[in-house]
């Protein structure tokens, strides 16, 4: 856990957090892949997760029920959907819901990940649905936020990020917002093999945090993790890791060779 050393004590208290290590597989590996991929991460780090330190996998949604099977009963160690519809149901054909998910036994939901907002259009008001269905139905949230390449280089990147979290979470009581991680992940460095500096990338954790301390107060600010994601490979994770505010990283293109996600998890 990353305690909260280097800000003030609340009630003399050091409060604690969870470090994650996600997998985002993304539209990658057929069942029997995804399957046996789950296995080889499972063969690697069970008994290495703890409540304190977890390992979650974000496969396609055909895979949950399989792979909440497969991880079941272990601690630390979940499964979750990649996205879920902002209805509980109705007539819309082809999607799934956050009780559908919860159904298979995964507990854990992304919410906006920037490839959802780019190319299926989802905006702050739907995302803050997205994450009241995710909240009702018992998934815990992983809500995804980050700036394009031409919003940072306009100096934009903290005016877009706060708007984010503000519109799509801060609607939110503070006994559900504790219940959500956030994903810090900037558009420029997904899948582009560019990662944000452990600094540059601190900054904007410590910004976030920073925030939702002026919203909800600092002691539930110190308990909500803050993953970073964009190009989190072996050979950086590690420096990442090591800064205050960044306590775990959410992980694409790395999180589909077992052995470079065991690495990763390896340097929380
Ligand atoms: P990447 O993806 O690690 O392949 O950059 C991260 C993500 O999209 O969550």
């Amino acid at each position: 856990m990353k305690s909260a050393q280097n800000s003030e004590t609340i009630n003399e208290q050091v409060t604690m957090r969870k470090q994650i290590v996600a997998g985002n597989w993304k539209m990658h590996e057929t069942l029997e892949e995804g399957l046996a991929l789950a296995g080889e991460i499972r063969k690697r780090l069970e008994g290495r997760s703890s409540e304190e330190k977890e390992v979650l996998l974000f496969p396609p949604y055909i895979h949950l029920a399989g792979i909440a099977k497969l991880l079941d009963g272990l601690t630390g160690f979940h499964c979750g959907a990649q996205n879920c519809h902002h209805k509980i149901e109705g007539a819309y054909t082809g999607e799934i819901s956050a009780p559908m998910i919860a159904s298979t036994g995964a507990n854990h939901v992304l919410i906006g990940h920037s490839e959802r907002r780019k190319y299926f259009g989802e905006n702050d008001a739907l995302l803050a649905e997205k994450t009241d269905r995710g909240l009702e139905a018992k998934l815990t949230p992983i809500f995804c936020c980050g700036e394009t390449l031409e919003e940072r280089e306009s100096g934009r990147a903290f005016e877009i990020v706060d708007r984010q979290i503000s519109n799509s979470l801060f609607h939110l009581p503070k006994e559900k917002i504790k219940l959500l991680h956030i994903a810090y992940e900037p558009v420029w460095a997904i899948g582009t093999g560019k990662s944000a500096s452990p600094k540059d990338a601190n900054e904007m954790h410590a910004f976030i945090r920073q925030e939702l301390s002026k919203k909800y107060g600092r002691d539930c600010a110190e308990t909500i993790s803050i993953l970073y994601g964009g190009s989190v490979k072996p050979g950086n994770a590690g420096g990442l890791f090591a800064m205050p505010d960044i306590d775990g990283g959410l992980i694409g293109g790395a999180s589909l060779k077992a052995a470079d996600f065991e690495a990763i998890f390896n340097a929380l």
